[in-house]
């Protein structure tokens, strides 16, 4: 059911940001605005802010941030959906009980129409496992020692040896060829026509949290390459955003989650009784996987595979899964190469002893490293424990970096005293602990890139807070100097609401149905430094205008047609304009 823009607006201005999160997280106030602790990161003092004039929240500390509905979606998992519901029924508004018009059920709704033929999909593979035609692959998952329940309890199928058996399944139930096609699980070409993705496989359908299917992995039952057939990304499924298993795992109310490498380790683990398990879909862990597993644990144990692949993946994935604000450990699995092998060899018990066992992470890291020095040697030790002490050089509270040293002086047998002293003096010569040559110059260009984004950012937080700023400024930045595409979007909107005199920031957030969008939206309109006087205030949006303006007069220049002769002469100009910007009076006018 969608809900006309001012419907949903209208509920948004009567529920009041800080009642509704109130009822959740003890507030207090502190100046214009309230601050409590942040639910949705581990602090012990309060970065969580919510601001009744702008009605948003945001977390200075992890960067949630959103308006009264986004606090739903993150924190009660509602969809946008039933977080508009919600809140009229908060405010005792009744929600109109119409048909939505033919543009609205389209453009809104491929989405729920893929979900949809997804579901007929998994019920259809579903039903060929547990008949005739399915008997090979019955065996093949028995074969694998799974249970009946297992086997149930994960939906799992089989796509039979004809190669279009789904899709005229499909058509018979009425779907259209666009939507098959949108939904990937057909493959169109000019030879052959129309024909089914996955054909003679064991199918894994794959959840999202909330148990929808939204797409699938499919098995050959045998040596048979590929191994594993993957549905493709489509509007429901997004590999980077979603893990198998969570669905089942984030109820399993366990303090922490398994993460492993793939479908069989996770339903091998939750059969012995794990169901805390989960895997990303055949992609390395992105930061979006560490923030969703962030919304159900604090901490994460990798159980990647014991291979060489397996430990590159277990150390890319611990700085990611650190900077989501999670606890990290490693499991050891060998002599076996991943959990569903260690589990059929050594059962439950022992698994779990090695979740007891699993080494934390910036130990691992520490061992690893290791492996490329001669500690025979007496050069090749010296060289090991300065870089061990560079590394502990990562932890800038004191205790935990003493605790660190003291754990590494313990395991490599070396004097406590003397490995803190070669950290200290790490840490005076090396700042920002001197990356790799190589890695300099990339991340140079990610900080004056995000240096760049912060002060577009700025800019838009000083207009919303500042009216009397966006008539000073309106002459000289437009939408368009806003490089980031969101950005641009939402600079597009808060420039027609305050040309129309209202700021309401909140509701632009609207516009996005994503709560990672309105995360990154919200940022946008919470973005500060710290100014003590108005004269080095001035100074401030002076030289962000002039960073903002620079930026976009050269990335401009750059893409101009050479032979736009009028074109550059007008940028030249521009650019020259912008010495004016220091004569300007902004808050002494
Ligand atoms: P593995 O090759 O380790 O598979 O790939 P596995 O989980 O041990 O599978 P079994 O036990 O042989 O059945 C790990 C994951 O990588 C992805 C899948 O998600 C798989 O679960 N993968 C692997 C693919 O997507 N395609 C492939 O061809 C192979
Ligand atoms: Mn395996």
């Amino acid at each position: 059911m969608y809900y006309p823009e001012e419907l949903v607006e209208e509920i948004r201005e009567r529920n009041d940001i800080v009642g509704v999160i109130g009822s959740y997280v003890r507030l207090q106030r502190k100046g214009s605005s309230y601050f409590g602790l942040c639910p949705f990161h581990n602090e012990k003092s309060p970065s969580f802010s919510v601001s009744p004039d702008k009605q948003m929240y945001y977390c200075f500390g992890c960067g949630a941030g959103g308006n009264v509905f986004t606090f739903l979606m993150e924190y009660e998992n509602f969809s946008f959906q039933e977080s508009v519901k919600y809140l009229a029924d908060r405010a005792g508004i009744v929600l109109p009980d119409r048909e939505a018009t033919k543009e609205e059920r389209q453009a809104a709704d491929l989405k729920t129409r893929i979900l949809e033929v997804n579901k007929l999909a998994a019920k259809y593979f579903y039903y060929q496992l547990w008949t005739e035609p399915g008997r090979q692959a019955m065996e093949y998952l028995k074969g694998r020692q799974l249970s009946d329940e297992t086997i149930k309890g994960f939906g799992l199928g089989f796509a039979n040896k004809y190669s279009n058996d789904l899709y005229r399944y499909l058509k018979s139930k009425g779907i259209s060829d666009e939507l098959l096609r949108d939904s990937g699980l057909v493959n169109v070409d000019e030879k052959h026509g129309m024909y089914d993705k996955f054909w003679n496989r064991v199918i894994f359908p794959i959840m999202d949290v909330n148990s929808r299917v939204i797409g699938f992995g499919g098995r050959v039952m045998g040596d048979g390459k590929p191994k594993y057939l993957n549905s493709p990304e489509t509007k429901v499924f997004d590999k980077s955003r979603n893990l198998y298993g969570l669905n089942i795992a984030r109820k399993s109310r366990k303090k922490y989650l398994l993460v492993c490498e793939g479908y069989m380790d996770v339903i091998s683990m939750h059969q012995a009784g794990f169901q805390n398990a989960v895997a990303s879909l055949g992609t390395a862990l992105t930061v979006q996987h560490a923030g969703l597993m962030k919304r159900y644990t604090g901490e994460v144990i990798l159980t990647y595979d014991s291979d060489e692949a397996g430990v590159r993946a277990a150390l890319r994935a611990i700085p990611i899964v650190k900077s989501a604000g999670l606890s990290a450990r490693v499991l050891d699995m060998r002599p076996y190469k991943d959990p569903d092998e260690f589990i059929k060899a050594l059962g439950a018990e022992a698994f779990q002893e090695r979740i007891d066992q699993a080494q934390n992470s910036f130990l691992y890291e520490i061992s690893a490293m290791e492996k490329d020095y001669n500690l025979k040697d007496p050069e090749g030790k010296t060289e090991f424990f300065k870089a061990a002490a560079r590394k502990l050089t990562e932890f800038d509270q004191e205790l935990e970096r003493e605790n660190y040293i003291q754990a590494v002086a313990e395991k490599y047998h070396t004097g406590f005293d003397s490995l803190r002293r070669l950290v200290n003096r790490m840490a005076m010569l090396s700042p920002e602990r001197r990356p790799p040559r190589t890695e300099i110059t990339e991340k140079k260009k990610a900080l004056q890139d995000d240096g760049m984004k912060k002060s577009q950012r700025l800019l838009l937080t000083w207009m919303i807070e500042d009216k009397g700023l966006y008539h000073v400024l309106k002459d000289w930045v437009t939408p368009e100097d806003f490089t980031e595409p969101m950005y641009r979007e939402v600079a597009a909107e808060v420039f027609g609401q305050l040309a129309r005199g209202e700021v309401n920031p909140a509701r632009i957030l609207n516009r996005y149905p994503e709560p990672e969008q309105q995360r990154e939206a919200a940022a946008l309109f919470n973005t500060t430094v710290h100014t003590e006087t108005v004269q080095e205030r001035e100074k401030a949006v002076k030289e962000t205008l002039l960073r903002v303006l620079n930026h976009s007069i050269n990335r401009q220049m750059a893409a101009l047609d050479p032979t736009d002769i009028a074109g550059m002469q007008e940028l030249i100009n521009r650019k020259r304009r912008l010495r004016d910007i220091q004569g300007l009076h902004i808050f002494s006018a």
